[in-house]
C-alpha cells in the first residue's frame, strides 16, 4: 500500500507559536505580499523564481496563521494595477493559483480551510478563475481558517463598483440616499461577510498601501518589515502578531 505523504501541515507542526501569542490573536490578518522580484534579483535569479518562492511563503503563512488561531487570512496576490507589468510576468502570475491549488487543495480541504476570492473575475483567464472557483466550491462547507485571495483586486475599483450598485438602486427607487450608512457600504464591498482586517502586514520595506482594502483598513493596525515576501515565515508572523498584541486600539476613544 502506498502511504500518502502528508505534506506541509504535518511537517511544519514542529514549530510551535510562543505561548503569549495565543491571547488576543487578531481575527483577520491581511498581507500585502511584496518583494518577490527584489528577492529574485538579490539571488541573481529571474523574477518568476521570486514569484514561485513567494508561493512557498503562502503555504508557510497559511499553516502558521491556522496554528495561531487566526480566523481570516487575506493575501494580496495581484492588484488591478499589476496588469501594467510585462505580459510574460502577468501570464506567469496568472498560472500560479492553478499551480498552487493543484498541489495544495486536498490538504486545504482536509485542514478545514475555506478558500475565498476577493477581486474582479472579469479580465482573469479562464484557467485562473476555474482553479479559484473549484477551490471555493470544494471548501465552502469548511469552517476553519478563511483563506481569502485578493486577486485582480483594487480598492478604488471595489468602492466605485459599490457606488454604482447603490446608484442603480436609487435610480430604481429601491434605495433612499438618506438610508445609506457606512455599514451598508461595507456590505456592498467585495469583503462583505469578512470583518475588517485587525492587522495589515506589508513585506519588502515599502511603506504604502497600493490600493489595498482602503475602506476596510480604517482602524487596522499596520506592521511593516524589510523582509521580502519569499523569506516570510511563521516567525515573522508571530513577531507581527506579538507587536499587535502590545498595541492599544482606541478607535478614537480613550482607554
Ligand atoms: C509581489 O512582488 C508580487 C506581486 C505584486 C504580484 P513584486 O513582484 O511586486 O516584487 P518587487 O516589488 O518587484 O520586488
Ligand atoms: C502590491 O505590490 C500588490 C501586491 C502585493 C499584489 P506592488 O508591487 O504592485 O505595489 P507597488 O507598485 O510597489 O506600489
Ligand atoms: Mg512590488
Amino acid at each position: 500500500m502506498i502511504k500518502r505523504v502528508r505534506s506541509w501541515w504535518t511537517r511544519e507542526d514542529k514549530i510551535q507559536p510562543p505561548e503569549r501569542s495565543m491571547d488576543n490573536v487578531p481575527e483577520h490578518v491581511a498581507i500585502i505580499m511584496d518583494g518577490n522580484g527584489r528577492w529574485a534579483k538579490s539571488h541573481g535569479l529571474p523574477r518568476f523564481i521570486g514569484h514561485q518562492n513567494g508561493m512557498k511563503a503562502v503555504k508557510r503563512t497559511t499553516i502558521a496563521a491556522d496554528k495561531l488561531g487566526i480566523k481570516y487570512l487575506t493575501l494580496y496576490a495581484f492588484s488591478t494595477e499589476n496588469w501594467k507589468r510585462p505580459k510574460d510576468e502577468v501570464d506567469f502570475l496568472m498560472r500560479l493559483p492553478q499551480e498552487f491549488l493543484a498541489i495544495e487543495l486536498d490538504e486545504l480541504i482536509e485542514k478545514n480551510v475555506q478558500v475565498r476570492m476577493m477581486g474582479d473575475r472579469e479580465g482573469l483567464p479562464s484557467y485562473t478563475i476555474n482553479a479559484m472557483e473549484e477551490a471555493v466550491r470544494k471548501t465552502e462547507g469548511n469552517d476553519g481558517l478563511v483563506l481569502n485571495f485578493a486577486l485582480n483586486y483594487g480598492s478604488r475599483k471595489e468602492i466605485t463598483d459599490c457606488m454604482r450598485e447603490l446608484g442603480r438602486k436609487i435610480k430604481t427607487g429601491d434605495l433612499n440616499p438618506d438610508d445609506i450608512t457606512p455599514e451598508m457600504l461595507g456590505q456592498h464591498m467585495l469583503s462583505s461577510g469578512i470583518p475588517d482586517p485587525d492587522l495589515i502586514i506589508r513585506t519588502s520595506g515599502e511603506m504604502r498601501i497600493s490600493n489595498f482594502m482602503l475602506w476596510q483598513m480604517a482602524y487596522s493596525e499596520m506592521w511593516f518589515t524589510d523582509i521580502y515576501w519569499p523569506d516570510f515565515n511563521e516567525q515573522y508572523l508571530y513577531e507581527a502578531v506579538a507587536e499587535y498584541q502590545r498595541r492599544t486600539r482606541r478607535y478614537g476613544g480613550l482607554t
